[in-house]
Formats: C-alpha cells, structure tokens, sequence
C-alpha cells in the first residue's frame, strides 16, 4: 500500500514508518519538525541521541535498500498538504502529527490554544485533503484512551448502546477528558465522525493507552535509527520516566496516591496495531473506534515494578508520593474494553521484568545526557 505516516520523526511515527517499508508498504513521512523546536522550547532532549531525520531515511535506505520520502511541512498548511497527497496518492493515511503532551497543553493560554488549533486544524486540513484528492484512502487518526476520562462504568470501544425512556440508540460514548490536550483529540473525533458521515469518508480512531517502551526490530538495526525516548516532566509518559528516574538514582516520583489507572501499550505493539487497522480497513463512510491498549496498570504498579528491576540491578532507588500537579481522581473504577485489535490478531507484547530491564539498560547508556532539572514536575493544572 502507499501509506503516509504524518508525524513520521516522532516517538511513534518513526518506528512505524520503518515497520511499514520492511513490510513493503510504499512509505512516505509528513513531518513539521516541531517537537524537536519545542525540545529546545522546553531546553529539553530526547535522552537517547536521536539523527536528524534525513539521517535516519539515508541510513534505511542504505541497511534495507527502502527508500522513505519525506516531506517537510505542517499539516496546517493546506496548500502543502494537497501537494503531497496529489504527490503520493496513499491508500492509508496515519496521523500522529499533533502536539501530544497534557502537561505542555496546560502550561498557558498559549500552549492551550496552540495545542487545540494545531490539533484540531491540521486533523480538518486531512478530512478535506482526503475528500478532494484521494477520497478511498483510509484515514487511521491517534486518538487516546484519555479521551474517555474514568467513568465509573466500563468504557467500550467508541460507542455505547444507550436505552432511555424506552427507546434504543448505539450512541458515541461520553468523553470526559482531562486537559486541554485531551480536548484536542475529542473534538478531532467530532469531526472525524462528522466527515465519515457526510462524505463517506473511511476512518479509524485508534483510542491509544499509554506507550513505553523505546525500541522496535527495525530501530535496533543502526544507532542512527534509534527513537526518541522522552523523560521531562513535560513528555515524559510514566513507565518511561520511572525507568529513567530510576537509572539516575533519583525517587520514582509518583503523582498523589498513585492509584490512577490507566491502559499501556508497548511501542512495538503500536506499530502493530497500526498494520492491523491498515490492512483491515474501516468501510466507507464508517467511523470505526478501536480501544489500542494491551494491559490496564495504575501509576503506583507501575512503579513497584520498576524499583524491583532496579533494586535488581543494584541501583538505589524509592517510591516517593509527590503533591498531584493534575486534577484526576487517584483513587477510581477503570475498566475498558480492548477486543477489536486482538480480533483482528494482535498477540499482545506483556510488560515484564525484562522489558523494563531492557529500557533501563539502554537507558544507563546515556544517562548521562539527562538534564535533571527537567525531571520534576513543573505545570500545575491550577
Ligand atoms: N506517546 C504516547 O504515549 C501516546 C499515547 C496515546 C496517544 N498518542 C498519540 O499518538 C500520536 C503520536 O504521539 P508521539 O508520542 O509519537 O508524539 P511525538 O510528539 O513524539 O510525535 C509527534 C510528531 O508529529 C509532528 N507534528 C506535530 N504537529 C504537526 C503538524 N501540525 N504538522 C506536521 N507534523 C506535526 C511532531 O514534529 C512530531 O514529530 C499523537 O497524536 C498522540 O496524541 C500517543
């Protein structure tokens, strides 16, 4: 298929990309850059080196012969976009370009408002782009299970059947979510909806846990491939910023009592997944809603299983309960449903001592590049 993959030199997107081409898909990556301007926003980095990603493509060409083209702009550009799609024509569009902290959303006015137009007009510029130009390609959109917020009933996979007043309806579950970044992706979902709706566009909303993990088969190939690995408090996801806590002998800070719950998923199972709903499209005109995540876990389990490893390890380290900086419920009902992806064949990669053991020591690596002012929390919600 000819796929792009739009946020392609992210901590998803690249590994993805690569995924795709060794599969043989015919890849093609729409990137604006920006996360790596908000590293220096944020002085901030990636705690693994990360190429340039012209880098990264010369070097996959060279190991596998694939090429990757790729295309620098910001999908809230329009004019861009249109030249790209007329360009490539895909078959899939996968789009995990937007800015993807809660922390960063809540900063400011600012941050709010850049998350939400960034967000939300570069996912209206894809709907357009694809009803002009290629109104088959399957559209796949990140979404987030934080979409859901934590209802105290269980969450089903997009919609809910409803009975009231002695009518039935299957109605799109109720979104509570919790920051301006969640927002973002609810009011894209909206407006996916509505697209599929009036013009028969084709789409799947991926409603992803939480991603650990760093490397995939093919990033493992070259140095030059490896993937970003976030730890700020700012991008950092809570496995991921455990491990790293971890390895620089600094508490594993847990927000209030630790007991929020939430679904994760490895990086290599995201690749996955996005190959399972590429392959499987969603019909014209349907709006298809799956739940990717592999296992539900709260911060505090989270936790204990990364200070046994370490312990394990020899590295000194302890739990300590930091004042939540987030408004959310830390003590709650979590329960969702996850079963399209494994119908389709998913086999789930579980979280295990050895694949945190496996971060940590890539992450002893390079822990020296970690900038420890960053690690603490630093955006309160109030
Ligand atoms: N990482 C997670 O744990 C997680 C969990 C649930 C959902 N998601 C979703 O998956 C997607 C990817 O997340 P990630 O962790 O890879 O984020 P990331 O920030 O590492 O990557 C996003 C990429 O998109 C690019 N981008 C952002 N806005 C753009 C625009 N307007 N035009 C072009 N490029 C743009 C950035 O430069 C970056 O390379 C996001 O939509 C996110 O909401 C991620």
């Amino acid at each position: 298929m000819r796929i792009i993959v739009a946020g392609g030199d992210g901590f998803c997107g690249w590994p993805t990309a690569l995924y795709l081409s060794k599969q043989g898909h015919d890849v093609a990556i729409i990137d604006s850059m920006v996360r790596r301007k908000i590293d220096e926003e944020l002085r901030s980095n990636s705690i693994t080196p990360i190429a340039s990603l012209a880098e990264r493509t010369a070097k996959w060409k060279e190991l596998t012969g694939k090429e990757i083209r790729i295309y620098m702009g910001d999908l809230q550009h329009f004019d861009f976009l249109k030249l790209v799609m007329e360009q490539e024509m895909p078959e899939a569009f996968v789009h995990f370009a937007e800015q993807r902290s809660a922390p960063y959303s809540m900063i400011d006015r600012e941050h709010a408002v850049y998350t939400q137009v960034n967000n939300v007009v570069g996912t209206l510029n894809v709907l357009y782009a694809i009803k002009e130009i290629v109104p088959d390609c399957h559209l796949i959109k990140l979404g987030t299970m934080g979409e859901y917020g934590t209802p105290n009933i269980p969450i089903e996979e997009g919609y809910l059947e409803v009975e009231h007043k002695g009518r039935k309806d299957r109605l799109p579950f109720p979104k509570q979510p919790g920051s301006y970044y969640h927002l973002s992706k609810v009011h894209d979902s909206h407006n996916i909806m509505f697209a599929c709706r009036m013009w028969g566009i084709r789409a799947t909303d991926l409603n992803q846990g939480v991603v650990y993990g760093l490397s995939t088969d093919e990033t493992d190939m070259d140095p030059v491939l490896a993937n970003r690995l976030d730890y700020d408090g700012v991008f950092g996801t809570a496995l991921n910023r455990f491990i790293i806590q971890s390895a620089i002998g600094h508490d594993l800070t847990v927000y209030g009592k630790g007991g929020q719950t939430r679904g994760f998923l490895h990086i290599q199972d995201t690749v996955r997944c996005i190959e399972i709903a590429a392959e499987n499209p969603a019909d014209p005109g349907e709006f298809r809603v799956f739940n990717q995540f592999t296992e539900l876990f709260s911060v505090l389990d989270l936790a204990k299983m990364v200070l046994k490893v370490a312990q394990e390890e020899g590295l000194d380290t302890k739990i300590s309960n930091l004042e939540n900086p987030r408004i959310e419920k830390e003590e709650h009902f979590f329960e969702a449903v996850n079963t399209n992806l494994l119908d389709l064949g998913l086999q789930p990669q579980l979280l295990t001592d050895d694949v945190i053991r496996n971060i940590l020591k890539t992450v002893l690596l390079h822990k020296d590049r970690v900038i420890k002012e960053n690690v603490l929390p630093n955006v309160k919600w109030k």
